[in-house]
């Protein structure tokens, strides 16, 4: 049996048991790719992304039919900025602008306490991308997502990866303000959604836009992970239906 059959099958099972199937399975994809070489190392870094989220982001920077640079508004400890740079690099030209003020996350925030003050990511992020051999790739930019686009001269983007602060005025901005240098057939990926403010930001920002509601979709890789799909679809799904080709993306 295929890994794309497998897929398919599992896919009326309960939630819990899919996600974990659908995480061992996608621990078999990494077979097939440099991915491999850095994989257990990978699992030590610290962050949310999960084993088939983090494959995901990397099959999307490696596969979409279109150019352009990949933008990440935060980063943390490079979880998932690395699999971004894996991806671009397999594409040789793009680079990944990773942008994080690296003061944690809302959350995580919260669990330090008094520790807060002192904490930064800056240091482990940027031993993880030299030790995964990715600086030529990823650019970091050490500002919040808003200084960051009031300076912006990059070019146009692909790949949008919005994992920053997680209240429902800063996911808004992100989309709404960041939206302009999306190039048609990119796509906005949001983490979190199962959190009533990102999920809210994300509903109230497409609408402000004018996008859609139908080009929301879940990859049905984890409760959390939703994209934007802006203009004609130009990426190859990760996981489709092998007969048919068509996706087995569901829309939220
Ligand atoms: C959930 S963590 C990111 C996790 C990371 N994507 C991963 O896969 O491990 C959220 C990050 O957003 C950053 N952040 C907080 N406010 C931000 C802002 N205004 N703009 C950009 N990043 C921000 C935090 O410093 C933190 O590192």
């Amino acid at each position: 049996m295929s890994v794309k059959t497998s897929l398919i099958d599992i896919q009326e099972y309960h939630p819990r048991v899919k996600y974990r199937l659908l995480n061992s399975l996608s621990r078999m994809l990494y077979d097939q790719d440099d991915f491999r070489h850095y994989y257990w190392q990978w699992k030590g870094v610290e962050g949310w992304l999960t084993d088939a989220e983090a494959y995901w982001l990397f099959h999307m920077a490696g596969n979409q039919d279109i150019k352009g640079d990949i933008i990440e508004i935060g980063s943390a400890f490079g979880r998932s900025t690395t699999c971004l740079a894996w991806g671009a690099r397999l594409r040789n030209t793009e680079k990944v602008f990773a942008i994080d003020p690296h003061y944690g996350g809302k959350g995580f925030r919260e669990q330090l306490g008094e520790a807060r003050e002192k904490f930064s990511s800056e240091p482990g992020f940027r031993r993880n991308i030299k030790r995964f051999d990715l600086e030529e790739i990823i650019i970091p930019l050490v500002m919040t997502s808003q200084e960051a686009r009031q300076q912006w001269q990059g070019s146009k983007c692909r790949f949008l990866f919005i994992d920053g602060w997680h209240t429902y005025d800063a996911v808004k901005h992100d989309i709404t303000a960041w939206y302009d240098i999306m190039l048609p057939g990119g796509i906005i990926a949001c983490h979190d959604y199962h959190s009533d403010e990102v999920r809210n930001a994300i509903h109230d920002s497409m609408t402000e836009l004018g996008i859609n509601p139908d080009k929301l979709v879940n990859p049905e890789i984890s409760t959390g992970l939703v994209y934007i799909n802006i203009g004609p679809a130009s990426f190859k799904t990760v996981f489709n239906t092998g007969s048919t080709g068509k996706s087995e993306c569901r829309q939220v």
